[in-house]
């Protein structure tokens, strides 16, 4: 039987890589921000035995997206989407954080819509730092709808100038935008869902340590398997969200942070 086709997004990441790797019977799409590094990346899928072949594609392009979903069609039936592209506070730019993040989240779901098929799963990368956002009409309408003009601005009221509650918002965003599209994709028996990784320990997750060992080593006492993750714990969850296995479950999410955000929530209300 033809191998379905799964289009990874920051598929040269720490954590489409690791995903990426768990996918063997699938053909996968990698993709990322520049050639060179999405050439690298298909070379050691290839030396893992993974069925890979690489697309370059700027997630914040309109045009590069829909030419990217343009060539995920062509390599055939189109099983799912792993969307992992997006950046951490760390790049200190609350536009950058807001493009790429949650812009490119609504151009990546429009985009593939076009192609979803019957059983096509899409996975969308949050976060758990989206489950410490309270609900508010103000700003989750502007999330909802990042393509609108305006919306940056919006969220620039309550954001200010703080990069990491920028990232925070953003991935409240991703969950909203689930919520928004699951009546669609189900119409044509597909699923779009989310996962909420907690602390992981990928390039993103060790250079956030680095910067901020304090708030790391304050998490870990708060987190109930007391480690931080790694991202083959996160890449086993998306392998099922993409399975069969996980075939009546649509828009939601799921969190894998080892017990924290529960903790934390706990905490807040003593
Ligand atoms: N690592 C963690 O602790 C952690 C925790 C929670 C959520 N997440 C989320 O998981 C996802 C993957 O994180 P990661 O740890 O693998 O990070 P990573 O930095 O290793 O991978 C992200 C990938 O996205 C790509 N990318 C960035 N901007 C892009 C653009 N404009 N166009 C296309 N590709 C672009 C990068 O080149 C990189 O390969 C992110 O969305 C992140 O917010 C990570």
């Amino acid at each position: 039987m033809e191998k379905k086709v799964i289009l990874i997004t920051g598929g040269a990441g720490g954590l489409g890589v690791a995903t990426g790797n768990k996918l063997k019977d699938f053909k996968i799409v990698v993709s990322d921000y520049s050639e060179d590094v999405v050439n690298t990346a298909v070379e050691n899928y290839k030396k893992n035995g993974i069925d890979a072949i690489g697309f370059k594609s700027d997630i914040t392009s309109e045009e590069e997206v829909k030419n990217l979903i343009a060539f995920t069609k062509k390599q055939g039936s189109f099983g799912g989407l792993v969307h992992t592209a997006g950046v951490s506070e760390t790049v200190n730019n609350v536009d950058k954080v807001f493009n790429i993040n949650l812009r490119g989240t609504a151009l990546i779901v429009d985009a593939a819509y076009e192609i979803a098929e019957a059983d096509t799963s899409i996975v969308l990368f949050s976060s758990m730092m989206g489950h410490t956002i309270p609900a508010n009409d103000k700003y989750d309408e502007a999330l909802r709808n990042p393509l609108d003009e305006g919306s940056l601005a919006i969220i620039k009221e309550f954001v200010k100038d703080d990069s990491s509650m920028m990232y925070n918002f953003t991935k409240r965003g991703v969950m909203l935008i689930v919520e928004d599209n699951l009546m669609r994709f189900g119409k044509k028996g597909s699923r779009i869902n989310s996962i909420s990784p907690g602390v992981i320990m990928t390039k993103m997750g060790l250079k956030a340590a680095e910067e901020h060992p304090e708030i790391i080593n304050q998490m870990l006492s708060m987190t109930a398997l007391g480690r931080t993750g790694k991202p083959g714990d996160i890449a086993d969850v998306v392998k099922f969200m993409i399975s069969d296995d996980s075939r009546f479950m649509t828009g939601t999410d799921i969190l894998v942070d080892g017990g924290l955000v529960p903790s934390i929530l706990k905490h807040a209300e003593q």
